[in-house]
């Protein structure tokens, strides 16, 4: 197996580029197609600084490394989610790849701060643990970005997790959320930008990246997770590939490309609605009391919400 771009010897297969590449030129591979898809969808200005949402998994981890050698100024954001000893490793992760880099790292704790954590949280609110989580990681991925003055948040999803999102979405025609598959949302209504730059690498891609660059990452996945339906989405394209190599991309990019336009929905995260400052936290909202301190005070009932603003700000601070 040859290099196809030094002819030196091959690492790894990339089946739906047809092509086989050594360590350098696979590294360089997940470069070029990461600065790509910033052009593409002009995610990124130069001078832009970035905040990327780190949760001590491959995809995170390779994102902000490759950011960061692409010459952007990115500093790391982990919120700890309080989901037992998956909590506790994925921010030792984090933490060490910031300080062996001589990375910033900012960490919010839901239970620290907002006084309840994911499991708790669910439960009180009756809502599955993944919408409270995927709730709470938004507020604050925004909160953050705009008490540090970044420009733009990044997350670590990939093709695998982007086409399977579109798959479910499909499967049961969520138009609004078809509206809203592209993988760069513009700053707007006090929102900061939000972009995912690695939607043209797949999660085999990053793991064999943060193999190849010596990262150290976490590779269990979060557990409540589990019988979640992208999970089952994710397997069902991976079957597809195996026979058909490029079809989750051709998926997701001929999306894009050919058919999101149509399903195209107010960009914003209101969708359009009127926006207000939140009563109790300030933060942007259609709804007075933005979701977030909705959800804050029923899974912590007696705790006051002005403590809990009072805490966070302060953190911020210093
Ligand atoms: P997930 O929703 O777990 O698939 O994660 C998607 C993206 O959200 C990751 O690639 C990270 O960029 C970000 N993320 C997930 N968990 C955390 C966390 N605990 N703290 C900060 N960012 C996170
Ligand atoms: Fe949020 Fe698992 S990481 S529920
Ligand atoms: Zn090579
Ligand atoms: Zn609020």
């Amino acid at each position: 197996m040859k290099c196809q771009v030094c002819r030196g010897p091959a690492v790894i297969d990339v089946r739906r580029h047809n092509a086989n590449f050594c360590p350098e030129h696979f590294m360089r591979l997940c470069r070029d197609q990461t600065q790509k898809s910033i052009d593409q969808f002009a995610m990124l200005e130069p001078g832009d600084r970035v905040l990327v949402a780190v949760s001590g998994g491959k995809d995170s981890l390779a994102v902000w490394d490759i950011l960061t050698e692409l010459g952007f100024a990115a500093d790391g954001f982990y919120i700890g989610l309080g989901i037992g000893e998956y909590s506790d490793a994925s921010r030792g992760y984090a933490q060490r790849f910031a300080d062996e880099r001589g990375l910033t790292l900012h960490v919010d704790d839901l239970l620290r701060d907002h006084g309840f954590d994911v499991p708790n949280g669910s439960r009180a609110a009756k809502r599955a643990p993944c919408s409270a989580c995927g709730l709470s990681k938004r507020h604050l991925f925004d909160d953050a970005a705009r008490r540090g003055g970044y420009d733009a948040i990044v997350t670590g999803h990939n093709l695998d997790d982007e086409a399977a999102v579109l798959m479910g979405n499909t499967l049961h025609w969520q138009v609004d959320y078809l509206g809203r598959q592209m993988p760069h949302l513009p700053a707007a209504n006090g929102f900061p930008k939000k972009v995912k730059p690695l939607v043209r690498l797949t999660e085999r891609d990053t793991a064999a990246y943060c193999l190849l660059r010596g990262i150290d990452y976490l590779v269990d996945e979060c557990p409540m997770a589990a019988g979640n339906k992208h999970l089952s989405y994710k397997a069902a394209l991976n079957d597809i590939e195996v026979d058909s190599p490029g079809a989750k991309h051709a998926f997701y990019f001929g999306f894009l490309d050919r058919a999101a336009e149509r399903f195209a929905a107010p960009t914003t995260d209101t969708d359009g609605a009127p926006v207000t400052p939140c009563e109790r936290c300030q933060a942007p909202s259609s709804n007075g009391v933005c979701a977030f301190c909705r959800l804050t005070e029923r899974a912590t009932q007696a705790v006051p919400i002005e403590m809990g603003r009072t805490r966070r700000r302060a953190k911020v601070a210093s």
